[in-house]
């Protein structure tokens, strides 16, 4: 079929993607000149780190494998091709990385055909690329997120034994086009923007993962009909900063892309992260109210209650301002699910800064959130700051924030019991094979009892019971 799209400003050229098709080609036929098809295709472990984005893009990585003939499997002792995807948003993920990368070293010993590579944003500072350059030799390959789509040239050359090679900072353009292969047919990321510009002065993606580019709606839609026709009923739209969708092209703008995309048919809901409150529009807010098939769950991250904190951040909004927003959100979408995003122990958070974030918590009541101790990243400007927190000090505040945000979470819960809600039947419960895990409009899972066969259909349920971390409820 002929691609009668307008590309993108961004977007990689055609040929730029065939050449990789090509070599994908190649791989394949290297596989079944040795025997390596159906039964004995060589396997694929793919591994990933850190958000949902680098989710996204594990699946385009499992897809690319899969064009090149490999099989995707979950056990990496079996695979003769292990693909890490890394995350640098925090030190413990890199440390966790690198540990495990370090632990294949064995399988590559005791089989040279093994192929390494390493991806993600941890790649892209130049440390760390050294760190695998010199300590790490049995890495074949290294390739950075805006590079995913040469995977194919990466895994032909390794095969056909050419220098090491380190693909980093070569192409910042979007690569449409590339296959996927998902893990579940009924839940479906759907990335409609790469990159960041806000440079918040803790974060490391915008040097990891570079300027914004969207993709254009048409693109988008797409690819959202063939999900939804492929069986998706639940379809995240990713970007770090999804409010700002459009920006770098002609008439789009996020709450239009939203609400094009929940006016699709088909019964499926759609949910979007993560939204920024410097962009975080009324428009917005409108769409999320009028459309059924978006998800009444908002995720904002506020980061801090502290204004003076705020500010250091490089956040561009104040706690009012956010509040504002927060109200504006729950007269229009009673009811609406919150969570946020927070950061404990910023260079020069102060005990009553401190209290602030604990404020915020109380006011907005979060029906969860994701807290995390600040972790001082190369390059950013907070890790310059004077006044870096000691770590028992930002461990102690994180325990308190903890202990209020479970509470709040449990009060939040309870508000469904006796409700009746439509969920989707995700999987088998991970603490109780009896059980079946689902998600409505929030974020906490939701255990009842079914047979298996309902997973990946929509299901009515009767909330009986709530504690802090999930919801119990039966069947209707
Ligand atoms: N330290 C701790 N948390 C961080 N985040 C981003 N950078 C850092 C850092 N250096 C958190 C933010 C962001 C989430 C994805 O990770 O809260 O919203
Ligand atoms: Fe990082 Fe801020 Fe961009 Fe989010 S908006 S990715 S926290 S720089």
């Amino acid at each position: 079929m002929t691609d009668t799209r307008m590309p993108a400003p961004s977007e990689l050229s055609r040929e730029e993607i065939d050449i990789q098709f090509r070599h994908a080609a190649e791989v394949a036929r290297f596989h079944a000149k040795n025997g390596r098809v159906g039964d004995k295709a060589p396997l694929c472990f793919v591994q990933t780190f850190g958000c949902q984005q680098n989710e996204a893009d594990s699946e385009r990585i499992a897809g690319l494998a899969v064009l090149m003939g490999y099989k995707i499997t979950n056990d990496p002792s079996e695979a003769k091709l292990i693909l890490v995807n890394t995350c640098a948003v925090r030190e413990h993920a890199e440390k966790k990385a690198l540990s495990i990368i370090g632990q294949y070293k064995h399988l590559k010993d005791a089989d040279s055909d093994v192929l390494i590579g390493v991806g993600g944003c941890m790649v892209t500072q130049k440390h760390r690329a050294d760190q695998l350059k010199n300590s790490y030799p049995y890495v074949s390959f290294v390739f950075d997120t805006g590079s995913i789509h040469t995977l194919p040239s990466l895994v032909a050359g390794a095969l056909a034994g050419a220098k090491r090679r380190f693909v980093i900072g070569e192409s910042a353009g979007i690569a449409e086009g590339i296959p996927t292969e998902r893990a579940l047919s009924y839940k479906a990321w759907l990335s409609i923007m790469y990159g960041c510009n806000n440079f918040c002065t803790y974060c490391i993606v915008p040097y990891t993962r570079g300027r914004e580019r969207s993709r254009t709606p048409e693109a988008i839609l797409d690819e959202a009909r063939s999900l939804i026709a492929g069986g998706a009923k639940d379809i995240t739209l990713l970007g770090q900063n999804v409010n700002s969708y459009g920006k770098d092209l002609e008439g789009a703008d996020f709450p239009s892309l939203l609400r094009s995309i929940a006016r699709l048919d088909g019964d499926f809901r759609v949910r979007f992260m993560t939204s920024h409150p410097k962009d975080a529009s009324d428009a917005l807010i409108e769409v999320m109210a009028e459309e059924e098939k978006i998800v009444r769950h908002f995720h904002l991250p506020v980061q801090s209650g502290s204004d003076q904190i705020l500010d250091r951040m490089n956040r561009r909004y104040t706690a009012e301002k956010y509040l504002g927003i927060i109200e504006r959100l729950k007269a229009a979408i009673p009811d609406v699910s919150i969570t946020s995003d927070i950061i404990v122990g910023f260079p020069g958070e102060t005990e009553e800064d401190f209290e602030l974030t604990m404020e915020m918590l109380r006011r907005v009541r979060y029906d969860m959130i994701f807290s995390f101790i600040y972790s001082p990243r190369r390059g950013t400007p907070a890790a310059e700051m004077p006044n870096q927190v000691p770590h028992e000090v930002s461990t102690a505040r994180f325990e308190r924030m903890l202990a209020l945000a479970n509470e709040i979470s449990l009060e939040r819960n309870q508000r469904f019991i006796g409700r009746t809600v439509r969920i989707l039947a995700e999987d088998v419960s991970r603490t109780d094979e009896t059980k079946i895990t689902g998600r409505g409009d929030s974020p906490r899972p939701i255990h009842f009892t079914a047979d298996p066969s309902v997973i990946g259909q929509f299901v009515n349920v009767k909330i009986t019971g709530a504690d802090t971390f999930s919801l119990n409820a039966e069947l209707v």
